[in-house]
């Protein structure tokens, strides 16, 4: 059977640290609640010259050098985001240009945190249909110029970043995407939302006032809404495989909250030895968490080649998704 295997991956974080003691200084918050609320110690935030393609293309890079290929084997290139360089064109256009890639279809992804799961979905169906052989999925995210900096609910929550995977068709061995699930209810449309800057509402000189081109949301909803929605797809994904939480060597959640991941743990009956955590020091970088977490989980040698892993996220939309992988 045609699988989708994941030959590399790589990541990319701004070099500024900002810990959660640096907020403090200019929002009515403290380390202490931060970290108690959320589980966030720090996060990356970009330098004033880097875009969203730098951070993609960094992290792209670091994960074809680790599958030890170059950008002309690559015939497919998504970038999940939801901070693009700009409208238009696509984010994957600029990451594509700076990656060197010259004909490949490169195009975006948006939906929000659940972002690489839908890439990696949508990368999955073109390998094993035959129209693509090598892909690259990029979840990145420029978080920090989507923030209102003067909004304690939602400024200490989000940080800087890019992960990437290469994923290659193989027809043999047992490595590879086993199951994919993607969903999306739009009746939270507008609990997590920009809501200026588009059709329904064009920025004005007032809408950029009042900071209506900035993140919004209604914490307590989608705090609600993950918790369900990372359950219910890990359980759908764990009946689709015919396994328990048991044959799962490791969970690779979207970073959001601890307290999210926490409640998800208890539902699900999981060994917490099992959860991959980033969010401590990289905030909820949205589509870039996964593979920013899968990344460093491999690279340190806590995941293994071989090792089946569960991803779970969801985010703005609300979209959620879930993916079975061997890797
Ligand atoms: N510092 C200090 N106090 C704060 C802060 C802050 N940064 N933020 C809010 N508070 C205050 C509130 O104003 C409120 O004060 P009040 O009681 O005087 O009104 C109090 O803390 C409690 O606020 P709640 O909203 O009830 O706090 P809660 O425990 O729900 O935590 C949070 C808020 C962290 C936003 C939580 O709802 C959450 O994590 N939601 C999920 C949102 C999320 O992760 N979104 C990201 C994208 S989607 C995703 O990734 C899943």
């Amino acid at each position: 059977m045609r699988r989708s295997v994941v030959v590399g991956t790589g990541s990319y974080l701004p070099a500024r640290v900002v810990p959660n003691a640096d907020l403090a200084t200019f929002l009515d918050t403290t380390d202490g609640w931060i970290r108690e609320r959320t589980g966030i110690g720090a996060r990356r935030i970009a330098a004033d010259d880097e875009v969203t393609s730098d951070l993609a293309a960094h992290a792209a890079r670091r994960a074809l050098d680790r599958a030890q290929l170059t950008p002309e084997d690559v015939d497919l290139l998504i970038v999940a985001t939801v901070t693009p360089d700009s409208p238009m064109p696509a984010c994957a256009v600029r990451v594509q240009k700076k990656l060197g890639i010259t004909r490949a279809p490169a195009f975006d992804v948006s939906a929000a945190c659940a972002g690489f799961l839908f890439g990696l979905t949508i990368a999955d169906q073109f390998i094993r249909c035959g129209t693509a052989r090598r892909a690259i999925v990029v979840g990145v995210e420029l978080l920090s110029r989507i923030i209102d900096w003067t909004d304690r609910t939602t400024a200490v929550l989000f940080g800087d970043g890019a992960g990437a995977v290469v994923l290659e068709a193989n027809e043999s061995g047992d490595r590879g995407v086993e199951v994919v699930k993607i969903h999306t209810d739009g009746a939270l449309a507008d609990a997590l939302a920009i809501p200026a800057g588009g059709s329904a509402e064009p920025l004005t000189a007032a809408g950029l006032a009042a900071q209506r081109n900035k993140v919004h949301m209604v914490g307590q909803e989608v705090f609600r809404a993950a918790i369900k929605g990372l359950g219910d797809v890990a359980e759908e994904v764990l009946a689709e495989a015919k396994i328990t939480v048991k044959d799962v060597d490791a969970f690779v959640f979207h970073q959001a909250n601890l307290r999210i991941l926490d409640a998800v743990a208890e539902r699900l009956h999981l060994d917490r030895e099992k959860l991959v955590l980033v969010l401590e020091e990289t905030g909820n970088t949205s589509s870039a968490s996964i593979p920013i977490a899968l990344d460093a989980a491999l690279r340190s040698g806590r995941i293994r080649q071989g090792d089946r892993v569960l991803m779970a996220a969801l985010g703005a939309g609300v979209s959620w998704g879930g993916a079975l992988v061997r890797v």
